[in-house]
């Protein structure tokens, strides 16, 4: 684990070939007494590829991480899975550094939110769509509501068999290693029951099912470690959970 920023805690690792998770830890608070974590997640592609941008608090360590990696000003896709602050509140701030990144996002979410929030014409990308990144390739999963969000959705990157899976399996803490082979589900169970973020959609064990199918090998989560192992039997073990 490298520390990028020592003000804020920031690391970047990375966690399959090409592909780094840049963390940034929140300390203990009263909303969150056992802390909490933000992820974003970098593809050092041909064609680069971010998902999630982070908070805008956090944009000037998440830009310093991505340096240590890649040129930023080379970034060509800034994605993420749904609207909200943690996931694509520093957009603009991105797409001024790179001049040739467009917004990549879900067709619900380039409608609602992207092409209003910046002047570049977003990649909208529809479910099962592919985007060859030069080295890495990338599939969009659309998952509205799941676990919240009409415009909702995923990455899998296909060399990796990784899958960027937003919001699920957030768990508690801000100390969390980089990557673990561990049990997943205990600790973003404790999270889910302590604060029900999932919007209990009737279609949700079908869009895990459909996650599941991609066999992924390694989870990048958003908020906590990401995880290496069968993906497929992790996120079957999420939708039983939830008695989806
Ligand atoms: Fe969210
Ligand atoms: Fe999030």
């Amino acid at each position: 684990m490298t520390v990028i920023t020592p003000a804020t805690g920031t690391t970047l690792d990375e966690i399959a070939a090409g592909i780094y998770r840049i963390s940034t830890p929140v300390p203990p608070n009263p909303g969150l007494k056992a802390g909490f974590s933000f992820n974003q997640f970098l593809i050092a592609a041909e064609e680069p590829l971010l998902f999630h941008t982070g908070p805008r608090a956090l944009f000037a360590p998440t830009l310093e991480a991505v340096r240590r990696v890649i040129a930023p000003e080379r970034l060509r896709y800034v994605g993420f899975s749904h609207v909200e602050g943690d996931e694509c509140g520093s957009l603009r701030e991105w797409l001024a550094v790179a001049p040739e990144a467009v917004p990549l996002c879900s067709r619900v979410a380039a409608m609602v939110y992207a092409a209003d929030a910046c002047e570049r014409t977003p990649r909208a990308l529809a479910h099962g769509e592919r985007v060859d990144l030069g080295g890495h390739a990338v599939v969009w999963f659309d998952a509205p509501h799941v676990p919240h969000g009409w415009d909702c959705g995923y990455l899998g990157e296909s060399t990796t068999r990784t899958l960027l899976c937003g919001d699920l399996f957030t768990q508690a803490g801000a100390e969390n290693a980089a990557l673990t082979e561990g049990d997943l589900i205990g600790p973003s169970e404790a999270m889910r029951t302590r604060m029900d973020y999932f919007a209990h959609s009737p279609d949700t064990r079908a869009h895990l099912e459909r996650l599941a199918a991609f066999e992924p090998r390694v989870l990048g989560c958003m908020h906590g470690s990401s995880f290496a192992g069968d993906g497929r039997a992790a996120l079957l073990g999420l939708a039983d959970a939830l008695g989806a």
